[in-house]
């Protein structure tokens, strides 16, 4: 290129002409040279002058002229005829790159020719790339990026960048961006028209970005954005002010540090009238589970997000008489999670261990609403959606979320025995560690699995609170409750759903369970003191679960068997030892009239029994209507024992104890329980809790023929030295039989096996306190001891009070007596 001297002296009048405050200049001449096949052609033309202005004139080869060509492979000088050309001519400085036609030159873009061999005017550089349909071109802008401005607006330096694409022949207008902003890179296909304006006053002679190729972005374009901290960024649809180009499809990109959080909001939009397809917005939001998030442009868009995320405009068909107009212009800001964010959660999981919880999104109703990004971050750092803490560290976590409510916390803890001997220390307490209660996300499950070695111990719950049993008759109003299943793989075994503020004072159960706090409601924190459920491990013993239930006066206890509505597993029994203190009578009542069970198999049968008196009824459940409301003075046991039933005619069983003063007349109690309306049903009740003929115990002479279900134990272990006055009954141990001889062999068989052969579990079954135990039908082979333990005097061959237990294990090493064992009280003496 020549002219140097001209352009060296051209550049040193601009510099003092900046520096002196726009001094008049001195026309000087100026030459252009295009190399040959360099694409470049220059015009020089009028400008669009801030004021009237005298004329001017370009002054070529002695000729005035009003605008200049020059073509590549041309040379030319000139000189302005006024001393102020950059009021009157601009320069356009175009550049034709066909990608079509040869190679693409990529890379870092020049300003050719160079901005130091122009004329002082304003100067537009123009480069015009044409490229195949199939061919990505991406512009990339180096710090400090681009901002893009609405129809109106300038920028305040004068350099501007503008943008265009095409659809075919027809122009579509990317946007007009300044420097300084966020924009990184923009994708287009099919060819791009960028101009850089630089004012005349502007040195700036690099063009600040680069161009490369990509493959089919399969759109019109996509612009990306990146945002190192806190700012906002305002984008426009393609054509803004205009329509958006019909049924096209336009992408923003939002890059966004993992700390902060971006919200989007539309500030101007119209929707044209669309003949096919939907105009609408789609999301991909890191964290989202229903991504793409579709959104109408009325609708309101997504805040808070955490993470990077696109953004993609999608037009219709319009109606071709009456298009409208689709068009959006929306910002972006990106800023500081507010609120929790900034706080640092410790959780110590240090000393725990067997131990994991994790915080995660609650599940949500799938629905078009937004979804924003909901994080969970480690140490600051890493954020998911999702995160497991692990016992044996501590933690730090903080939250990236706008609505904590959005999360909860799901826990889970083994506490295993697997060697019994190691188990005899203190009963383990079953509390909600602090560290997560501090949390600011909702507990949802706390789940304690307590496992023990198969046939050698079982579970003793103690709640802090007595609890009360979940009914749709009473259903528990806390804001949490324990919900108490089986652990064992494949024994589907629900005992029900707890809650403080009952009658349950303990629930056994024979192996493995899991205890899962379960909250319901937020103020869970505020109830917080009521929970306390402590676990000791017991002797091994064969029902499935024993509950010891402690009414109080007056409000009635409603209970209902485990696996309710699903039915009692077969060939499972479950006790309730019913408290009755001295001075107050229980009525009990069933809600249905028969269970609805029909057995395929063996039995089903509930044994009501007095613990004083040791007083029996035994009910069939299969086909006998349960019994009518009774009363009872005295502690009472209700067992209940399952068949193999015919599926879907399950035993179900659902009663409620009612307490009353003693001195009450009972009359009086009636009308309380029942309402004058079934006056007449529980008046027969009472007449027949009292008149009836029971099927009361016997002593039968012969060889007694019993019912027994084969996995049921019903002998509940006791330390026979905590019940010394139990045992004084003599009335005691008496079991039930039944006169009508109903022998189920393959039953008995299994029951032989497990009463005669003392080598697994010792089993001493009848050393225990009387009336302590829940009665249970007996084996024929127990039965004579079951008489003859009866009476005071302690059976041949075991020790009376002695220290050993009258449950032991197999286990030989057996010395210590210290096993915690029930916690319970000496059964009160009635004193009539
Ligand atoms: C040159 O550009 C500036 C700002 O970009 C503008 O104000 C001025 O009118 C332009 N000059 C001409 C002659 O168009
Ligand atoms: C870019 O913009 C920010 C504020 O928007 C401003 O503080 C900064 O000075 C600008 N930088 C340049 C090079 O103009
Ligand atoms: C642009 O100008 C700077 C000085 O302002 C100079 O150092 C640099 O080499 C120039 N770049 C080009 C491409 O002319
Ligand atoms: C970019 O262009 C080169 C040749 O110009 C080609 O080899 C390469 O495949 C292209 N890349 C993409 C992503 O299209
Ligand atoms: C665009 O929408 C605005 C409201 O958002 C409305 O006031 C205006 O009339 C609409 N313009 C056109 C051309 O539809
Ligand atoms: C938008 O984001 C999703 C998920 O990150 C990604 O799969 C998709 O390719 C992105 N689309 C565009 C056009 O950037
Ligand atoms: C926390 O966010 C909620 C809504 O997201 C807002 O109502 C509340 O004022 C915020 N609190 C603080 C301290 O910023
Ligand atoms: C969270 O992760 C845990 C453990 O990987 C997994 O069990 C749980 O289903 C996950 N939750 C969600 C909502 O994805
Ligand atoms: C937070 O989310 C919950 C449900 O996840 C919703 O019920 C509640 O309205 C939300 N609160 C706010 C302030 O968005
Ligand atoms: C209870 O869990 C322990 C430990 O996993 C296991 O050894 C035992 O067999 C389980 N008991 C039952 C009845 O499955
Ligand atoms: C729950 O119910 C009991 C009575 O059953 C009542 O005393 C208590 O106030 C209730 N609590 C709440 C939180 O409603
Ligand atoms: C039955 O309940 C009473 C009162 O809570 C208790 O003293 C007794 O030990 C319980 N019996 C058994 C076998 O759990």
């Amino acid at each position: 290129m020549g002219g140097q001297r001209c352009g060296v002296a051209l550049a040193l009048l601009g510099v003092l002409l900046l520096g002196a405050g726009r001094l008049p200049r001195r026309a000087e001449a100026s030459e252009i040279a295009l190399p040959q096949g360099s694409g470049i052609t220059v015009f020089i033309k009028p400008g669009t002058p801030a004021l009237p202005v005298k004329p001017c004139y370009i002054i070529n080869s002695k000729r005035h002229k009003t605008t200049l060509t020059i073509k590549s492979g041309e040379k030319e000088i000139f000189s302005f005829s006024c001393q102020d050309p950059e009021n009157h001519f601009v320069i356009d400085i175009q550049k034709n790159i066909d990608c079509m036609a040869g190679p693409c030159p990529f890379g870092e873009v020049q300003l050719q020719p160079s901005t130091s061999t122009l004329p002082t005017l304003n100067r537009t550089f123009i480069w015009d790339v044409r490229a195949h349909k199939s061919i990505g071109l991406e512009l990339q802008f180096a710090p400090p990026r681009l901002r893009q401005i609405g129809p109106g607006e300038s920028c305040p330096d004068g350099v501007t960048h503008s943008i265009s694409g095409r659809i075919d022949a027809t122009a579509v207008k990317i946007g007009t961006f300044c420097s300084n902003g966020t924009v990184s890179r923009i994708k287009m296909q099919e060819g791009v028209k960028m101009a850089l304006h630089l004012p005349w006053f502007h040195n700036r002679n690099i063009s600040g970005f680069s161009i490369a190729n990509r493959s089919s972005i399969k759109r019109l374009c996509i612009i990306e954005s990146v945002f190192e901290g806190e700012g906002s960024a305002t984008l426009m649809s393609a054509n803004y002010p205009d329509g958006f180009p019909e049924d096209e499809l336009m992408t923003w990109q939002f890059v966004i540090p993992a700390h902060l959080r971006a919200s989007v909001s539309f500030l101007r939009f119209n929707v044209s009238n669309c003949e096919k397809k939907e105009e609408r917005v789609e999301y991909y939001i890191p964290g989202s589970t229903t991504n793409p998030e579709v959104f109408r442009l009325q609708d309101k868009q997504p805040g808070n997000m955490a993470g990077n995320f696109n953004l993609s405009l999608q037009g219709c068909d319009q109606d071709a008489q009456n298009p409208g107009i689709l068009r959006l212009q929306f910002q972006v800001l990106v800023q500081h999670p507010q609120n929790e964010s900034n706080k640092i959660y410790l959780v110590d999981l240090s000393n725990e261990q067997a131990m994991s919880l994790t915080i995660e999104p609650r599940p949500i109703k799938l629905s078009r609403k937004f979804v924003p990004g909901c994080f969970v971050c480690l140490e600051s750092r890493t954020c998911s959606t999702n995160l497991t803490l692990t016992a044996g560290s501590k933690h730090k976590i903080s939250f990236l979320c706008d609505n904590l409510t959005r999360l909860w916390i799901n826990a889970e803890k083994t506490i295993s025995c697997l060697d019994h001997r190691n188990c005899r220390r203190r009963p383990y307490s079953l509390q909600v560690p602090v560290d997560i209660l501090q949390l600011p996300v909702q507990l949802h499950d706390f789940s304690w699995k307590l496992l023990v070695p198969k046939d050698k111990l079982s579970l003793a719950l103690v709640p802090s609170q007595k609890l009360q049993q979940h009914t749709q008759e009473k259903f528990c109003n806390t804001s949490f409750s324990y919900l108490v299943a089986s652990a064992v793989p494949g024994q589907d075994l629900y005992f029900g759903s707890f809650c403080p503020g009952g009658s349950i004072e303990q629930i056994q159960v024979k192996q493995n369970i899991s205890v899962t706090l379960r909250t319901f409601a937020p103020n869970f924190q505020q109830e917080v003191s009521r929970q306390g459920l402590t676990v000791s491990f017991i002797p091994y013993f064969k029902e499935e679960g024993v509950f010891t239930v402690t009414p109080d006066t007056k409000s009635k206890v409603y209970l209902r068997s485990p696996n309710w509505d699903r039915g009692l597993p077969s060939l499972t029994s479950v006790s309730w030892n019913i408290s009755v203190p001295s001075n107050q009578v229980a009525c009990l009542t069933f809600l249905k009239e028969r269970t609805g069970v029909v057995c395929q198999t063996g039995r089903a049968f509930m044994i009501i029994q007095e613990q004083r008196s040791k007083a029996e009824e035994i009910f069939s459940l299969e086909d006998e209507v349960l019994p009518k409301p009774s009363f009872h003075h005295h502690s009472f046991w209700v067992n209940i024992s399952n068949c193999s039933p015919v599926s879907g005619k399950q035993l179900d069983l659902f009663f409620w104890v009612l307490l009353t003063p003693r001195t009450v007349d009972l009359t009086v109690v009636i009308i309380a329980v029942v309402g004058g309306g079934a006056l007449l049903l529980f008046a027969l009740g009472f007449i027949i809790c009292f008149v009836k003929k029971n099927r009361k115990k016997k002593k039968t002479k012969g060889p007694p023929v019993g019912i027994y279900n084969g996995n049921v134990n019903t002998q509940l272990p006791m330390q026979s030295k905590k019940f010394p006055k139990g045992r004084k009954d003599s009335e005691s141990h008496v079991y039930a039989v039944i006169d009508d001889t109903m022998v189920y062999g393959h039953l008995l068989q299994d029951s032989n096996g497990s009463f005669l052969q003392p080598e697994v579990d010792t089993y001493r079954p009848f050393q225990g306190p009387t009336g302590d135990c829940p009665p249970s039908p007996p084996a024929i082979c127990s039965r004579a001891p079951t008489v003859k333990l009866a009476t005071d005097e302690p059976p041949l061959g075991i020790p009376a009070e002695s220290e050993s237990e009258p449950y032991t294990f197999s286990h030989p090493n057996n010395r210590d007596t210290d096993i915690p064992l029930l916690d319970t009280h000496e059964p009160e003496e009635p004193t009539e």
